[in-house]
């Protein structure tokens, strides 16, 4: 499966995909571009780092968030990706890029959801004073952070933890899985019924 990451920020997690893949660990994933709405962001110098073709597109230049959706689509077609994986991507979608790829964007969140969703969920967590937070990995449906959950993984909150403490854990957590899940919907054995997904072994 071709994939196309998106992202807006530092790129841990594409960093993370992209050392999986050349560790073997993708499968029959292959990342073929990086979506990017920052041009500034480190994780365009990332992807030139590794050789991974870069679509920077500001929204601010296009008339519309259609607009600047449907030049996404267009490379994406071009390119025949056949997944989108979300990577600290922060804007919502429409329908001009769901409808084409619905159940073929997958997004990370730093928490379980329905648990802290939207900005900032790990200073949410240690705000609310909650013992258990995690990592989610979910379908993306219109919303913020509230489509079919496919993957979760627990981490403990400890009463010496600061943001940085514990976004450092969560963080290792994100590098492990969502390779995993990556690796698995490459496979062919992620399905989604409904709210419901299963993951094959
Ligand atoms: C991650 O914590 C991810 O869960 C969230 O945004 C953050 C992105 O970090 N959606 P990075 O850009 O991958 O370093």
């Amino acid at each position: 499966r071709r994939i196309a990451v998106f992202a807006s920020g530092q790129g841990s997690n594409f960093a993370a995909l992209i050392e999986a893949q050349r560790a073997g660990q993708l499968g029959e994933g292959s990342i073929e571009l990086l979506v990017s709405d920052r041009p500034e962001a480190l994780v365009a110098q990332r992807a030139e780092a590794a050789d991974v073709p870069a679509l920077l597109l500001r929204p601010k230049e296009f008339a519309s968030r259609e607009l600047y959706e449907a030049e996404i689509v267009a490379e994406l077609k071009r390119r025949d990706i056949g997944l989108i994986v979300l990577a600290g991507y922060m804007r919502l979608i429409t329908p001009v890029l769901l409808e084409p790829f619905a159940g073929r964007i997958i997004n990370i969140h730093p928490s379980l959801l329905p648990a802290f969703a939207g900005k900032d969920a790990i200073g949410q967590a240690l705000d609310y004073g909650v013992k258990l937070t995690g990592v989610t990995v979910h379908f993306v449906d219109g919303g913020m952070d509230t489509g079919p959950v496919i993957a979760q993984r627990s981490v403990a909150v400890e009463a010496e933890d600061t943001a940085e403490s514990l976004a450092q854990r969560i963080h290792q957590i994100e590098y492990e899985l969502y390779p995993e899940v990556v690796r698995a919907y490459a496979a062919g054995k992620v399905e989604l019924n409904g709210r419901h997904v299963v993951v094959r072994e």
